[in-house]
């Protein structure tokens, strides 16, 4: 386990969990609890043989409050931007990190909580889990992505409406239209369900789940024959590989694959 000072990173079994761990603000992410966040990717990516990351918040309340509104209460514009800008690369680096992302989401996940989820490949979420993007009630628009990555993952009239009242989105909605895919029944830890999904992702071709990855996420606002093209150069790059070799045969001989990750 690394300690940053609001961040934490484990490693249980194929899986990396990073927990946001700032207690005090329920998991508000200042700027330097994102400097902890880059850190422990670029930690994460380092780990050999990685089949997902995790990302959760400590405790049983907040998966994370959003952004700091005592350290963005201080900034000028140009420092405002500067942490727009800090935080929007960080959720980039996940949205783009190697392996796949889980959001464990464990309670309060506004504002940039929420951006943050969603820059994750798959959330799940407690059922006390809150989501929103609650800026327009402090005077501000979401500025970690959430404009964009709402619009695209709800529908861009429904994302309007969450954001201009700013209102609460609950888990049970939030299933409903699609912001989660799954909602943990009360009592059931959000945490032991992402390490039950990322073992169900350990089992398949690992390289195979790191490139449909990337044909998803590198060419999700590309034109269809771009995003297409860039499909078929990844499916033939996989066959390249030993996975699929192992793969196909595991397949034709009536037996399990074992993947090596290569
Ligand atoms: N920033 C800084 N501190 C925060 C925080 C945040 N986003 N959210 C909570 N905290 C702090 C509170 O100030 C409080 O600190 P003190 O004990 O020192 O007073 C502590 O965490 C506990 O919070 P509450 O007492 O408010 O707890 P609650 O249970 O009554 O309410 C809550 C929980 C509904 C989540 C409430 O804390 C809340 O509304 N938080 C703010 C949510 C929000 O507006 N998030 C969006 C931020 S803007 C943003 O994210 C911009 C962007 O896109 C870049």
């Amino acid at each position: 386990m690394t300690d940053f000072e609001n961040v934490t990173l484990e490693l249980r079994g194929h899986a990396a969990v990073i927990t946001i761990n700032r207690p005090k603000a329920l998991n508000a992410l200042n700027s330097a609890t994102l400097d902890d966040l880059a850190e422990a990717l670029v930690e994460a990516s380092t780990f050999e043989d990685l089949r997902a990351l995790i990302i959760t918040g400590s405790g049983d309340k907040a998966f994370v409050a959003g952004a700091d509104i005592s350290e963005m209460a201080e900034m000028s514009c140009i420092e405002a931007e500067d942490f727009a800008l800090q935080g929007q690369e960080v959720l980039n680096g996940i949205e783009h990190f190697p392996a796949p992302v889980i959001a464990a989401v464990n309670g309060f996940a506004l504002g940039g909580g929420t951006e943050l989820a969603m820059a994750c490949d798959l959330i799940i979420c407690s059922s006390n889990a809150v989501f929103g993007q609650p800026e327009v009630k402090l005077g501000v628009i979401p500025g970690f992505g959430g404009t964009q990555r709402l619009a695209r993952l709800v529908g861009a009239m429904r994302a309007r409406e969450i954001i201009f009242t700013g209102r609460n989105v609950s888990a049970a909605e939030a299933a409903e239209i699609g912001l989660v895919i799954r909602v943990l029944p009360e009592g059931e830890s959000v945490l032991d369900a992402a390490i039950a999904m990322a073992g169900k992702i350990a089992r398949v071709g690992p390289v195979a789940v790191r490139l449909a990855k990337r044909a998803i996420n590198e060419n999700v606002d590309s034109a269809l024959p771009v995003a297409l093209a860039a499909e078929r150069t990844l499916f033939a790059l996989c066959m390249s590989t030993d996975d699929q070799t192992e793969g196909m045969d595991a397949f034709l001989n009536k037996r399990k694959a074992e993947f090596q990750g290569r």
